[in-house]
């Protein structure tokens, strides 16, 4: 596996790759990888010729007060994590290289509207800082292919949007949620939690499922189901920051016209914020 930290020499190697005609894919990373990436990694290895993953946490997406500093770094391991999937290339570059105005550089990529619900309406900025880091990763390696989790729901789509309306020729590739076998999704951040957390953190999927189930049996009122959702997390110790029941495609309110919906919930176990999401057609 071959790993670049700058831009230039990452160019030249892709250069050379399209040139001998092979496809690349790009798996967009933050590293202290796990099960859950490693299925976008495989996903990809099955498309394509050429496997490229970044690992860069990126501090344009973390807010004032969260854990940019803290964030579990691990990159040795995940070097050795993406030479055993047979990973063509790592690219890690530091902060600078893709921030060459500063952090706070002028030049920003934003979806509005789609960015500021759910998660982006506590975490004012996140959606701007991931599109804008996405947008500079597709720029270096111009992937055929990109590939990204369902775990994060919103982002895919913020993903997707933004690649549509650019105009930007990359194909956007989904994998469903890899979760633990007690249903919790795989996360960099499951690491915060102690084992008492630990034990209580698959009741956010527990809560969607049955919230799932009930829509299936057909209950229709919502607003009940979204309440007692938040009002059954809170009672576990859970600190809910939304419980919502969305079109799967926009994001926006259900029209009860058949829409495939998605349920997706945001709750914190002390400091750790967790988020999940089931998808289904009623
Ligand atoms: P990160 O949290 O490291 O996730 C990288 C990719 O892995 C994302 O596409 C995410 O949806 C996917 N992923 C995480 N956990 C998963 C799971 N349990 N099952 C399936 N896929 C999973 O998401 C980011 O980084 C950043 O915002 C990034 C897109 C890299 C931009 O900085």
């Amino acid at each position: 596996m071959y790993t670049e930290q700058t831009i230039h020499p990452l160019r030249t190697r892709m250069q050379q790759w399209r040139q001998a005609g092979e496809r690349i894919a790009l798996v967009p990373t933050m590293g202290n990888l796990h099960v859950g990436h490693l299925a976008l990694v495989g996903q990809a290895r099955q498309l394509v010729d050429r496997v490229v993953v970044s690992v860069f946490v990126n501090p344009g997406q973390f807010g004032a007060g969260e854990d940019y500093l803290s964030y579990p770094r691990s990159l040795e391991q995940d070097t050795d994590l993406l030479t055993q999937a047979e990973v063509d290339l790592m690219f890690v570059p530091g902060v600078d290289e893709l921030y060459p105005g500063g952090q706070r550089g002028a030049t920003y990529v934003g979806v509005p509207g789609l960015s500021e619900i759910l998660c982006g309406a506590s975490r004012p900025g996140h959606f701007c800082g991931v599109a804008t880091v996405v947008t500079k990763l597709f720029n270096c390696v111009q992937p055929d292919i990109a590939v990204f989790g369902e775990k994060d729901y919103q982002q895919l789509l913020v993903i997707r949007k933004m690649t549509e309306e650019l105009c930007l020729s990359v194909e956007i590739v989904a994998v469903p949620t890899v979760r633990e076998a007690d249903g919790l999704a795989f996360s960099s951040r499951n690491a915060y939690l102690t084992a008492e957390q630990r034990k209580c953190a698959p009741l956010l999927y527990n809560s969607l499922l049955l919230c799932k189930k009930r829509i299936l049996s057909g209950e229709q009122n919502y607003a009940v189901l979204m309440s007692q959702a938040q009002k059954n997390l809170r009672a576990a110790g859970f600190d809910p920051d939304y419980f919502e029941i969305r079109r799967a495609d926009s994001l926006t309110e259900p029209t009860g016209d058949g829409h495939q919906l998605v349920i997706l919930a945001a709750a914190s176990l002390a400091r750790t914020r967790l988020i999940d999401n089931v998808r289904f057609t009623p």
